[in-house]
């Protein structure tokens, strides 16, 4: 595959006590929802999971407003007609697509992948015996999908680099595998209008830079809604494990101490 390893990033949700910030969240699914959702499908995500507590926890009326916002496809009706109505929390995201021929057609040939799981699909190998602390799930980097898709948002370049010839209908991107992607650059600087804070300024800059965090931290989330349960319970699992690897220890000790 290739492509040069992105830059480490800091994120909330690495380490051992890492979690999902929720203002974050909610913006970056703001992101998803204006600038990605119009090419990218995201079928693991139904409205009512962006209710759910640990995600961007919106609640229940705005995802049922959110729902109905949405047109989507229902049927057969007695009549045996499919037909459109208004979405519920309980129905899936719209896919921008009938399908991905229609994608492919939509975008010069190449389908936008879905995004639900895109944030774990790319690894990349930083050699040496990183590869054992890369997959110890707790004391582990596991942000390497998350490094990517930011480095890859950040990394369209207007000019490539000399000699490099950019087809058409392809884009120059520092960090995609071969350097030439069909998606033309998504995001620039003010095009999502954040929520203000008390001050009327955005909590955030308005920069690609803060737009592909916090999409990327969206995404995060949509590939691992239960990262935060599975990190308490791991380090729960290794509490309980040094605690009995002490009390195995000290039992020994005391059945032994009359015999030599
Ligand atoms: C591919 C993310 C917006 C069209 C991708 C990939 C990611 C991604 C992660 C896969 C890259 C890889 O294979 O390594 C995003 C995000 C967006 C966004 C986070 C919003 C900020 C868009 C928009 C369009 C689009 C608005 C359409 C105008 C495509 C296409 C591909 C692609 C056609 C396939 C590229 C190829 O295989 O050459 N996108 N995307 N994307 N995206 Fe997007």
């Amino acid at each position: 595959e290739g492509g040069p390893t992105p830059p480490r990033e800091k994120w909330t949700f690495s380490g051992v006590f890492g979690t999902f910030d929720q203002a974050q969240l909610q913006r970056g699914f703001q992101v998803y929802r204006e600038v990605c959702s119009s090419c990218h499908s995201l079928h693991y995500v139904r409205f009512r999971n962006l209710a759910e507590e640990g995600g961007p926890h919106f609640s229940a009326s705005q995802v049922k407003a959110l729902a109905a916002e949405y047109k989507v496809k229902d049927g057969p009706n007695d009549q045996g007609e499919m037909f459109e109505r208004p979405g519920r929390p309980a129905d899936k995201w719209p896919s921008p697509f009938p399908n991905d021929q229609a994608a492919a057609a939509a975008n010069g040939g190449k389908a936008p992948p879905d995004l639900s799981l895109m944030a774990k699909a790319r690894t990349f190998s930083r050699g040496g015996l990183w590869f054992v602390i890369d997959w110890l799930p707790f004391v582990g980097y596991t942000e390497q999908g998350p490094d990517y898709l930011h480095a890859l948002l950040n990394g369209y370049k207007d000019s490539p680099p000399e000699g490099f010839q950019v087809p058409e209908g392809g884009h120059y991107n520092e960090y995609y595998p071969g350097h030439i992607i069909a998606m033309p650059k998504p995001l620039s600087d003010g095009q999502v209008t954040y929520p203000k804070g008390a001050n009327g300024q955005p909590v955030v800059p308005e920069t690609v830079d803060q737009y592909s965090r916090d999409v990327t931290a969206f995404l995060m989330w949509t590939a691992e809604p239960h990262l935060l349960a599975r990190k308490e319970l791991g380090l729960r699992a290794i509490i309980f494990l040094l605690v009995l690897a002490g009390l195995l220890y000290y039992v020994k000790k005391k059945i032994w101490s009359d015999v030599g």
